[in-house]
């Protein structure tokens, strides 16, 4: 069973995909933690992020390891844990650019097939371009979005306490990154034809857990 949930951030999409996994024991997989990753190696190795050909050369030397227990997700880099790091502000800012880059992308797609095709039981795997173009055949296809408003509301309180943040810049660094991430060449941030579309701005998270789970459940009995 393989269901991918895609969309733009501050949708719910980590939050759901984490329990719908739990819940029906699936492996979980973020795969935004993997370009997040990618984008601190980047930062850390002194590679210029603005310049593409340098992000290319290099997209092939990290190690990027990520574990699948939704309880407990992981993710390193080299061996070193990459967990803390790439929540922080740079590295946001910096993502879609590296994200963008066609190696980047060749790495870390094959990367993700590898680990969706070891899941045994199965897998949630949550980003952009999941339904579209890392695994077009997935089981169950979801695209979850939200009102700008919403999702900055709820980007805002995730961030609280670490960095300071308030709800209008935001909203504003929302829009640039989802203006990046859809607007690129390679593999853009897209909503598949077979996918099915949440919106999940007057919903509460139990809400959307259960609108996913049960979209797997009715595809787990049509078999
Ligand atoms: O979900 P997130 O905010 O952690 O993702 C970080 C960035 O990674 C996002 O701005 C776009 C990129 N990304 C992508 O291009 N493709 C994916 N499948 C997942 C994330």
């Amino acid at each position: 069973m393989i269901v991918a949930i895609d969309g733009p951030s501050g949708t719910g999409k980590s939050s759901t995909s984490k329990a719908v996994a739990a819940q029906l024991g699936l492996s979980y997989l973020d795969t935004g933690a993997q370009y997040r990753a990618m984008t601190w190696w980047m930062i850390t190795n002194g590679v210029d992020v603005s310049d593409p050909a340098a992000v290319a050369t290099a997209a092939g030397k990290p190690v990027l390891v990520s574990g699948t227990d939704p309880a407990a997700p992981t993710i390193t880099v080299d061996g070193a844990d990459a967990s803390g790091p790439i929540r922080t502000q740079e590295v946001t800012s910096k993502v879609s650019a590296v994200s963008a880059v066609p190696e980047v992308r060749t790495v870390v797609t094959e990367l993700q097939r590898s680990i969706a095709s070891a899941a045994g039981k199965g897998i949630v795997v949550e980003g952009r371009d999941i339904g579209t173009t890392v695994l077009p055949d997935a089981d169950v296809k979801v695209f979850l979005t939200a009102s700008p408003e919403a999702r900055a509301a709820r980007r805002s309180g995730e961030l609280k306490g670490k960095e300071a943040t308030d709800v209008a810049a935001t909203k504003d660094a929302l829009a640039k990154r989802d203006a990046a991430d859809s607007g690129r060449k390679t593999s853009p941030l897209a909503k598949a034809g077979d996918a099915v579309e949440v919106d999940t701005t007057d919903l509460t998270l139990q809400q959307v857990i259960e609108c996913v789970v049960t979209l797997v459940e009715e595809k787990r009995a049509a078999r």
